[in-house]
């Protein structure tokens, strides 16, 4: 099995299906999901710290899993960023008057539901912009929602938010969202990248909100990625079979083990997979042999965790600014607002 070369994607397809009220576009920039899974994994496993990105969790199998982890006891996340959202969606609605709602890495949209329901109760609700790598995904979403509410449009796009984004346009103002804490997934500077390209796309008066995690007991933090029923490891370990059948590897998922941690230097959890024996491993479609000592791990995740504080630098670092920050009671997780800081705010009055 071999590699071919990109796949040309066309601009922009409009679905009459739904009276047109949903449009997908997706961009020549995206590259080809196996080119791209190629290439770092290429990179990642020659690395003297091997490494993954995470977006490749996310098979089918991946995507249950991680739902099944929301669930989970010790997984606090979820549910506390719900309860947060549940608790503010009104007065953000009524502080940002938005009649758009962008969304990046929309997943199933269970939580999206709770500020279109806001914008609906406050009779804004007009557009909603999910961003996502999976087309399946973005369509299934986008027919349930104008399905279930009746004015509403949805433009989809299919992007990588890793990368630069396509212009969107709208009218009024926007609401941009970033939840489930998925920014900690980022390293800083990615994380810059990505927050200055949310500033790009904003114009005064929009509002973005991202949620993120809080620094806590490493032993809270620990268990939450260690869960006693063992699908965060089967989690983490999905992502060799994702390797087995996209570029043919014979990675054998027994002789590797779950490690997740809190590195309290770096305020982040990471979760490696750690070889259990002396092995190489065949990489078919990439012609390439990885070798694995004893113990030599593969890290397959950072998950940052944030103070008000370290978020607020990070925004300001991207030219947002933080202008409300709410946590849970127990300080586990905060949905942070920002807009627009000042320099872009004259930037535009100017032009
Ligand atoms: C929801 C993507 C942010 O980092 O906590 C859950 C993914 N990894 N358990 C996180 C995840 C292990 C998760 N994100």
């Amino acid at each position: 099995m071999k590699i071919d070369s990109t796949t040309v994607v066309t601009a922009a397809e409009e679905r009459a299906a739904e009276g047109a009220r949903v449009q997908v576009a997706e961009f020549a920039a995206l590259p080809d999901h196996r080119l791209s899974l190629a290439a770092d994994v290429r990179r990642g496993l020659t690395l003297a710290q091997k490494e993954l990105p995470p977006k490749y969790f996310y098979d089918e199998r991946g995507a249950m899993l991680f739902e099944a982890i929301c669930d989970l006891p010790e997984y606090y996340q979820t549910r506390t960023e719900r309860g947060i959202l549940d608790a503010i969606a009104d007065i953000l609605v009524s502080h940002a008057h938005p009649s758009t709602l962008v969304e990046f890495g929309s997943g199933s949209s269970s939580k999206t539901r709770v500020l279109l329901d806001a914008m609906n109760r406050a009779g804004l609700l007009g557009t909603y912009v999910p961003l996502d790598i999976s087309r399946e995904m973005l369509l299934e979403t986008a027919e349930q929602l104008v399905a279930e509410y009746d004015d509403l449009n949805v433009r989809a796009v299919i992007a990588d938010f890793a990368m630069p984004l396509p212009p969107i346009t709208v009218e009024g103002n926007a609401l941009v969202i970033f939840l489930g804490g998925t920014i900690g997934n980022f390293r800083e500077d990615e994380a810059k990248r990505f927050l200055r390209n949310v500033a790009e796309s904003m114009r005064p008066g929009d509002r973005f909100v991202v949620g993120v995690d809080l620094v806590k007991d490493p032993l809270e933090l620990n268990a939450a990625y260690n869960d006693a029923a063992g699908i965060t490891a089967e989690f983490n370990l999905n992502v060799l079979d994702v390797i087995n059948r996209e570029l043919a590897a014979d990675f054998d998922r027994s002789r590797f083990t779950h490690y997740a941690f809190y590195n309290p230097g770096e305020s982040q959890i990471e979760m490696h997979l750690a070889s259990r024996c002396d092995q190489q491993v065949t990489i078919a479609a990439l012609e390439m042999c990885v070798h694995f000592e004893r113990g030599e791990t593969i890290r397959t995740e950072i998950s940052r965790k944030f103070t008000r504080g370290s978020i607020s630098r990070l925004l300001a670092a991207a030219g947002l600014e933080l202008c409300e920050f709410h946590s849970d009671g127990a300080n586990r997780f905060a949905l942070c607002v920002a807009s627009l800081g000042d320099a872009r705010r004259t930037e535009h009055t100017t032009h």
